[in-house]
């Protein structure tokens, strides 16, 4: 009695996955570490498990947090892939060995600045998309307090925009850390560090997360955010009264980057990851999702609101140094010494 029984159960289970497209059998599992925006970060997943049956665990934590994350896992590893997050704290993992050397076969569809990335860091890490620093602020506001439009980083540390900044805290933030290391290559350290305790007097909150300023742009809650240009972007699209700005000194910018985790539980579907995040056709869900940046892949399409690098003073940001251990853990200590230990 029971062997047919078993054996029409077979048959209809074998049945089943034959009707079933490859995709929808499961095909193991990952752990993503993501590091852009929420509302980027969850139909990038949902994407690549449509696309290949491997069932995606997703965390959302800023690029500064993640990295000490991935430290304080390195015994115990739970990530397999870091996707997203500025280049600096990647190359920092890098250099302290918290990831694994990977050469995708997808580098050759790269724009050369993201390959670059890669070859500094002997391959531990690469380019998902770039995009420049700078700040917004809220028109409408403004206007109504009659303050003149700032163009510049000088004008925002400017007694009139007293309490009216916001930006995020290089511990946690890779967009804040961006921002210190380009005012210290734009203006020199010293005078670097003479400018952000000035500006500290006009801060009225550091966020944990770099696009968190563009938000409270939007709203009203502060005159001006320092933040990615496009993470600003993100909020005129949806009919916000901002205003943004490329600073009149220059600017720097990051190449948001992609790591697989020293440890890494599932290699394989880490690998598979990897290879589908850098086609033209996974950097399109960018777009759809409101983010705004210069994807890493030549054949994808660049959205019309992107901000240009040709349209903005660019700074010649040296990632090799910045994103160094050495130099990146300095700045930052030196950041909490001299300027977020200060008064207002
Ligand atoms: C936003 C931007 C990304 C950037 C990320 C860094 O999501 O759109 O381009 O890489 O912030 O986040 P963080 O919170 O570390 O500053």
């Amino acid at each position: 009695m029971k062997t047919p029984r078993r054996l029409i159960g077979a048959l209809f289970a074998g049945a089943l996955a034959a009707l079933l497209p490859d995709a929808a059998r499961a095909q193991g599992n990952l752990t993503v570490y993501c590091s852009v925006q929420e509302e980027w970060c969850r139909p990038m997943m949902a994407a690549f498990e449509r696309a290949t049956g491997i069932r995606v665990a997703m965390t959302r934590r800023s690029s500064g947090e993640t990295m000490t994350q991935i430290r304080a896992e390195a015994q115990n590893p739970r990530g397999d892939v870091w996707w997203g997050g500025t280049g600096d704290p990647h190359m920092q993992a890098a250099q302290e060995n918290l990831t694994v050397e990977y050469r995708s076969p997808m580098l050759d569809q790269l724009h050369d600045w993201a390959v670059s990335q890669a070859r500094q860091t002997g391959f531990r890490t690469v380019g998902i998309y770039a995009g420049a620093l700078g700040f917004s602020f809220n028109a409408t506001e403004l206007q109504r307090r009659r303050i003149a439009a700032p163009r510049c980083w000088a004008d925002i540390a400017q007694p009139a925009f007293r309490g009216e900044v916001q930006v995020a805290d290089p511990n946690t933030s890779g967009t804040a850390y961006t921002m210190l290391a380009t005012l210290v290559q734009l203006m020199g350290e010293e005078p670097a560090f003479t400018y952000l305790r000035a500006l500290h007097r006009n801060v009225n909150q550091y966020t944990r997360s770099g696009a968190a300023p563009a938000r409270a742009v939007a709203t009203g809650e502060t005159l001006v955010g320092i933040t990615f240009l496009h993470d600003a972007v993100t909020q005129k699209v949806n009919g916000a009264p901002v205003e943004i700005v490329g600073p009149c000194e220059g600017t720097g910018y990051e190449i948001g980057s992609m790591s697989i985790i020293r440890g890494a539980r599932n290699m394989e579907q880490a690998r598979r990851f990897y290879d589908w995040a850098l086609s033209a056709e996974a950097q399109a869900i960018a777009v759809q999702a409101q983010a705004y940046q210069l994807p890493s892949n030549r054949n994808a399409p660049i959205p019309p609101q992107a901000p240009r690098f040709e349209n903005i003073r660019m700074i010649d940001y040296d990632f090799a140094r910045w994103g160094s251990a050495e130099e990146r853990t300095r700045l930052i200590t030196r950041w909490e010494r001299e300027v977020r230990a200060g008064s207002r």
